[in-house]
């Protein structure tokens, strides 16, 4: 394949090579791709100044992304396939659909849009589950110049309406109901209800996917199939800028509501197309199967985006690990015998807890490659995934990356750079990471930890925060001048490898979903008797990272205290959704603040990692009391 690294002395090769000369590397990768017109420069751009961050790639290009997935690679691959659809329910039938025949669905899709009257530059909210008219959606938004804002359907309403204002959305695309599992989800009631608080939506497009009743209000609401009927798949691709923005995806961090981080087309495009062919060396004829939802940017950059450019077969999967039981995976990757496997470690991490047998029983001897993705990957989580899953046969890529940064960034090359448990290795061509000390100086040289920054641009990196762009500035170039700030910490060991140990501010990973510990808090204190919440990280077995919510509460009655933890959960289920309600809630008579207000977050951490030996000075604390009752009252066992 073209561009695709294969061996560790071309990659040291490749690696120099994109430091001297990052034009010459990246223009040479571009020049693969099919282009209306051609960049007047590969890449111009400033992280500190007027309007920063600024950061333009192939400059003045023009193009259609979808011309480089469809137009590009169908006179080899018309009638190969594209995506094989894997449903919730294993009795149901399995979807294989070719290159052509996804061709003729996306360019139908995307006249369907512009006959409703969605055209270049607007923003089109999609809410759907694993179905194949999601990447069928999102494509054709590319087509016509739309830009997607997918909402992972684990959301809420009220988040839901959060990213639909932000964007200002006219158009929702969503279906009748969602399958996880043994139970289904009325995702279109969910639509109902954000929709009552957005005021920019005209229409909502429902796919009818599991067929039972549901609300309709027509003529807001039109169903897929009535949108589609009759309309030609003749379509001719609007031609973008390089720079035009390809997709908004919202994502957490320290402060405030989610922002939208935004994506442009060619240097998102050349990135994941990249990084996909080269972290999983994937070859002709392989099956590749990445398990997360297309609602994060896993499934955006690596379900889609990445192996469609490449022209390989794509795995996409409605249901969950757990369902029928908990040998799903493998049955499945048996089933259409999936060459590279990519995962996130906590479901790996809850597959170990159910027992080796349901991975023993299938033969696993099509796999050639694991990945993981998300969150720090234990080290008996991957001798596991590499004893048992792999049969010790399997390389491993712990892929470090974020929804920032488009595509991966660190991360080994899948069987030609040496691998280490729990590292992620060395940097990919192009990127240029740098550790630094809290004080901003650049740490150089091996055996040295701090904060994980980058000083050089790649093309798939955000370009701004939707509609916010000093936010932008704010959150990840303020920090360090002239870095932009991944937010992790990493260290870089002897032999110059990455181990990446997690993220330094008030952001927590939980089931590798990323939530902002001020966005739970805020949605605890909507409960009318809370008063006051703090919401920190603990060590949790499988998520990785528990939620553990520290509360105080108004005077509760005796009936209101057996139900008042479970009220907190389902109000921060409303808020924000199932997979953001707190594992652990200890209610409290007082949080430890400094005497300006302030709560001394790091003392609840530590006492949520069970370790109050060295809690450092509290004589400062307001009140240094409360910390002795809350370790007390600790919901985990804690060691003084
Ligand atoms: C955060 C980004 C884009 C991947 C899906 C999550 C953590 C991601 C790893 C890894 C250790 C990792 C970081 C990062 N993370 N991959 N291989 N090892 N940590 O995307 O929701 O934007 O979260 O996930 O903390 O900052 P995201």
């Amino acid at each position: 394949m073209k561009n695709q690294i294969s061996s560790l002395q071309e990659y040291l090769k490749k690696y120099q090579e994109s430091v001297d000369d990052p034009k010459k590397f990246w223009g040479e990768i571009a020049d693969t791709f099919n282009w209306h017109k051609k960049w007047d420069d590969v890449v111009d751009w400033y992280f500190e100044g007027e309007d920063a961050p600024n950061v333009k790639w192939f400059l003045n290009a023009k193009l259609n992304i979808t011309e480089n997935i469809f137009e590009r690679n169908l006179p080899l691959r018309k009638d190969q396939i594209a995506i094989i659809w894997e449903p919730n329910d294993p009795k149901n039938e399995v979807i294989k659909i070719t290159y052509g025949e996804l061709f003729e669905k996306v360019k139908q899709f995307a006249n369907a849009l512009k006959n409703i009257g969605v055209k270049k530059g607007d923003r089109v909210a999609i809410y759907l589950p694993m179905v194949l008219e999601l990447p069928i959606a999102m494509l054709a938004c590319a087509r016509i110049g739309a830009i997607h804002s997918v909402v992972f359907a684990g959301f809420s309403a009220n988040s839901l309406a959060d990213r639909i204002n932000d964007a200002k959305s006219n158009v929702v695309i969503t279906a009748d109901f969602a399958n996880r599992g043994p139970k289904s989800l009325n995702l279109k009631s969910i639509v109902d209800e954000a929709l009552q608080n957005c005021t920019s939506v005209k229409n909502t497009i429902v796919l009818k996917h599991n067929g039972e009743k549901i609300n309709f209000e027509s003529p807001r609401d039109i169903w897929w199939h009535d949108l589609i009927k009759n309309i030609s798949s003749e379509n001719i691709a609007e031609v973008m800028d390089s720079e035009d923005t390809l997709f908004i995806l919202y994502t957490s961090g320290s402060t405030g509501k989610p922002k939208g981080v935004l994506h442009t087309t060619a240097g998102y495009m050349i990135y994941t197309e990249y990084t996909f062919k080269n972290v999983f060396q994937y070859h002709e004829g392989d099956i590749f199967w990445c398990t997360a939802d297309i609602g994060w940017v896993t499934g955006h950059s690596y379900i889609v985006y990445g192996p469609l450019l490449s022209g390989a077969t794509t795995v996409m999967f409605e249901g969950i690990p757990t369902y029928p039981d908990a040998g799903r995976f493998w049955e499945v990757v048996d089933k259409h015998k999936v060459t590279q496997f990519y995962t996130a470690p906590t479901a790996i991490r809850s597959l170990i807890a159910q027992g080796d047998e349901f991975v023993t029983k299938h033969k696993l001897d099509s796999l050639k490659i694991l990945g993981t993705v998300g969150e720090p990957i234990n080290e008996e989580a991957w001798r596991w995934y590499h004893n048992l899953v792999g049969k010790s046969r399997c390389p491993i890529v712990d892929t470090w990356w974020q929804t920032e940064t488009g595509g991966i960034l660190i991360s080994p090359l899948a069987g030609i750079t040496p691998t280490k448990p729990s590292f992620a290795t060395l940097p990919l061509p192009g990127i240029q990471p740098v550790i630094v000390s809290p004080e901003g100086k650049i740490l150089e040289g091996n055996s040295v930890q701090g904060n994980l920054c980058i000083k050089y641009p790649w093309p798939g990196m955000l370009r701004t925060t939707y509609g916010d762009h000093p936010r932008c500035y704010k959150t990840y170039f303020s920090t360090y001048k002239n870095l932009y700030m991944t937010g992790d910490g990493a260290k870089r060991d002897e032999e110059g490898y990455y181990r990446i140990l997690g993220r330094v501010d008030d952001v927590i990973n939980v089931s590798g979903h990323r939530i902002g510990t001020a966005e739970v808090e805020d949605a605890i204190n909507q409960h009318k008797k809370v008063h006051e919440s703090a919401v920190v990280g603990y060590p949790h077995e499988i998520k990785g990272q528990g939620i553990y919510a520290y509360v105080t509460c108004a005077k509760l009655s005796d009936a209101e205290k057996l139900t008042i933890e479970k009220e907190i959960r389902d109000t921060v289920g409303k808020i924000i959704g199932s997979f953001a309600k707190p594992d652990l809630i200890q209610l409290v008579n007082g949080l430890p603040k400094t005497r300006s207000g302030k709560i001394m977050r790091r003392i609840l951490r530590k006492i949520g990692e069970g370790d109050a030996t060295n809690l450092g000075d509290i004589s400062t604390l307001l009140d240094p009391s409360v910390v002795e009752e809350i370790i007390n009252g600790a919901k985990v066992e804690v060691k003084r």
